[in-house]
């Protein structure tokens, strides 16, 4: 059972529990709701603006509990939809939130292939960015900010915790100070805000990755 107050959903079933957030309903606004059955998940579609037209979690389901529907042959052909970038994710962050990028890098094929995140303050893509993340594979983390339309004091890295092929799972937490990347579950940098957390509107992810999922969770703390 899927319970929507506005800002959450929440997923209720016998001994299981999930919640997703940013679920933007607006008084009034039209919205489009779908929720597919997977093998061992039900993942939430909600569109509720053209722009940002899906948002999606996936929570796992209890086995032997609803039923054992057989997995729709379109699944993944859907979800490869649904997680298309570049994709942009409406958001808003505050120390304690986390937002967790789950996907996989392209093959080699791709000359010099990257994984790009920003955190924009506005719902567009000429806005300020408070967060740059650019990972030129194998080879780099770049980040910076952008303010006024200038790319300001870059933060290079030269480990690289992503490897060709293989799923990833980046974390950046909100801090106090400062955005706390984890690749893996293994710190790599701190980035120390320049613009407050509370300004940024939207994430993109984009470049040569296959996504899974994006989310962001208000309570790791
Ligand atoms: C530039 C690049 C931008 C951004 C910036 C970060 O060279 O074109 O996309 O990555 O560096 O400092």
């Amino acid at each position: 059972m899927w319970i929507l107050d506005g800002r959450t959903a929440t997923c209720v079933g016998p001994g299981s529990e999930g919640r997703c957030c940013n679920v933007f309903f607006e008084d009034g606004k039209p919205f489009d709701l779908s929720i597919l059955v997977l093998d061992d998940e039900y993942p939430l579609v909600i569109k509720t603006s053209p722009n940002f037209p899906e948002f999606g979690s996936c929570f796992k389901r209890e086995r032997g509990n609803g039923g054992e529907t057989a997995p729709d042959p379109c699944t993944s052909h859907l979800l490869s939809i649904l997680w298309q970038v570049p994709y942009k994710l409406p958001v808003s962050l505050s120390v304690g939130s986390c937002v967790i990028i789950k996907g996989t890098p392209v093959d080699s094929s791709v000359n010099e292939p990257q994984l790009q995140v920003d955190f924009y303050t506005e719902m567009n893509e000429e806005s300020e960015i408070a967060f740059h993340l650019r990972v030129h594979l194998g080879r780099r983390v770049v980040m910076n900010s952008r303010e006024f339309g200038i790319w300001m004091l870059e933060e290079n890295l030269h480990y690289v915790p992503f490897e060709d092929g293989k799923p990833f799972d980046l974390r950046i937490y909100v801090c106090r100070n400062e955005y706390e990347v984890k690749v893996n579950g293994e710190y790599i940098y701190a980035f120390v805000h320049r613009i407050p957390p509370s300004y940024v509107k939207m994430i993109q992810v984009c470049r040569d990755v296959s996504l899974d999922s994006v989310l962001v969770s208000n309570g790791w703390r």
